[in-house]
């Protein structure tokens, strides 16, 4: 049985992500916490509480739906994505949970625009997230495995699951989440994308329990992260110090 069948599942059609309580209260910039494809993310102060705000970007790029009707194609790109995703995470009572805690989405008004320059040619769309201060550790990874069965039984497909889109061992990039339903990619079919969906998530958690190749190609990616983020802070360290920098890459 596909989970989509089965009867005790809470309907999934209707709701969607609240907007943020105080979406018209002033933002403080604290800090640039960091940016990728899809927008740019600050530590901010509202209403004297700390969050994390995800700007998005102002042309949302399509990632493979660019032969879908114009109609589906919203659903593709990383705000829908987002938002689709945190709300289907709060009708299963899960934010907070697999993925860090979302307080909902809003739009800024010119005055809340006035931040930093850098990210004026940003849109005015952004969702509100808790602030998460510290990044993944390899003791998160377990824990990051066993929280896998959440997005499963909510029908979502992480697609884009690297280490630095995690704080602590939530996940706080949702910008490539496919939240069921989705606009299908092939021919015919909604069930076929879904058992492939399944499939692949299901080998996931399999390896999470008997640990097979895919828990040793996450366990890479996450040692890799790691490794690296000591060697740039090496790097940094000679820098400050003016010394000579032996025995790593410069590039990294
Ligand atoms: N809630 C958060 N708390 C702390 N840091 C965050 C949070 N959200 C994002 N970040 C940092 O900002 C970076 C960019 O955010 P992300 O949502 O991954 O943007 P993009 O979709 O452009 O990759 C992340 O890699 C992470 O380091
Ligand atoms: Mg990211």
């Amino acid at each position: 049985m596909f989970p989509m069948d089965d009867p005790t599942r809470k309907s999934t059609s209707k709701p969607m992500l609240r907007r943020f309580i105080h979406h018209d209260k002033p933002i403080k910039y604290l800090e640039f916490l960091g940016s990728g494809a899809e927008g740019v993310v600050y530590r901010v102060e509202i209403e004297r509480n700390v969050y994390a705000i995800k700007i998005l970007v102002q042309k949302l790029g399509l990632f493979g739906g660019d032969h879908l009707p114009e109609r589906s194609r919203h659903y593709t790109c990383p705000i829908a994505h987002e938002a689709r995703a945190f709300a289907r995470l709060d009708s299963v009572r899960k934010n907070g949970t697999w993925a860090v805690k979302c307080h909902g989405w809003m739009k800024l008004s010119t005055r809340q625009q006035q931040r930093p320059k850098a990210v004026l040619s940003f849109s005015r769309w952004a969702i509100v997230k808790d602030y998460l201060p510290n990044p993944v550790t390899l003791e998160d990874i377990p824990e990051i495995r066993r929280k896998m069965a959440i997005p499963r039984k909510a029908l979502m497909y992480p697609i884009d699951t690297q280490p630095r889109n995690y704080r602590g061992s939530f996940l706080v990039d949702l910008g490539s989440v496919r939240t069921y339903p989705y606009p299908v990619w092939y021919r015919n079919e909604v069930r076929a994308f879904w058992s492939w969906f399944d499939k692949y998530v299901q080998e996931w958690e399999v390896s999470i329990r008997d640990g097979s190749v895919v828990e040793g190609w996450l366990n890479e990616r996450f040692r890799a992260a790691i490794e690296n983020r000591k060697i740039v802070g090496k790097v940094q360290e000679a820098r400050k110090m003016e010394l000579p920098i032996i025995g790593t890459q410069e590039t990294v």
